[in-house]
């Protein structure tokens, strides 16, 4: 499975730990930056991630800033783009479960490297349920072709 990454300046050590977990567990990560910690903006690297998962250059992606949120709220603009913001494993398992999530973000200022570990862990491994999970995110889907023209 291919992972695309990408984070703000808030996030570049932990970003770093993730990609060598994730290496390690034998997954192909690429990663959209940024790498160093001079200030820059969110929204430019939820974009970039956003734009893999949805062109299909990646299969699943992973945003960190300060606190998750605002590369979470960028990458949901991005058509067909099913962010979520999660602190825990649960939300994350379910995520993929319920929600179908094609990114997972969270906050390198909020949660520590363990638990990001297990965030990202469990996200990649679990499947969509489908069923009348599906019929929930095609709601999802609706809400998005709905207001595309406005
Ligand atoms: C940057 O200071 C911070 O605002 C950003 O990393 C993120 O937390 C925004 O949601």
């Amino acid at each position: 499975m291919k992972v695309g990454i990408a984070n703000d300046h808030a996030a570049v050590d932990m970003k770093n730990e993730i990609v060598k977990y994730l290496e390690s567990l034998g997954y192909e990560v690429i990663n959209y930056g940024t790498d160093t910690k001079e200030s820059t903006d969110y929204p430019t690297y939820g974009e970039k991630v956003a734009n893999a998962v949805a062109d299909k250059t990646v299969d699943l992606g992973i945003g960190i800033c300060g606190t998750g949120v605002g590369i979470g709220l960028a990458c949901n603009k991005v058509k067909g783009i099913r962010a979520c913001t999660c602190s825990e494993p649960y939300s994350a398992e379910y995520s993929r479960r319920h929600n179908n999530a094609n990114i997972i973000t969270f906050g390198a200022r909020v949660i520590g490297i363990e638990t990001a570990k297990q965030i990202v862990k469990v996200f990649l491994e679990t499947p969509f349920e489908g069923g009348r999970h599906q019929r929930r995110v095609d709601m999802i889907t609706d809400i998005e072709k709905r207001n595309e023209t406005k």
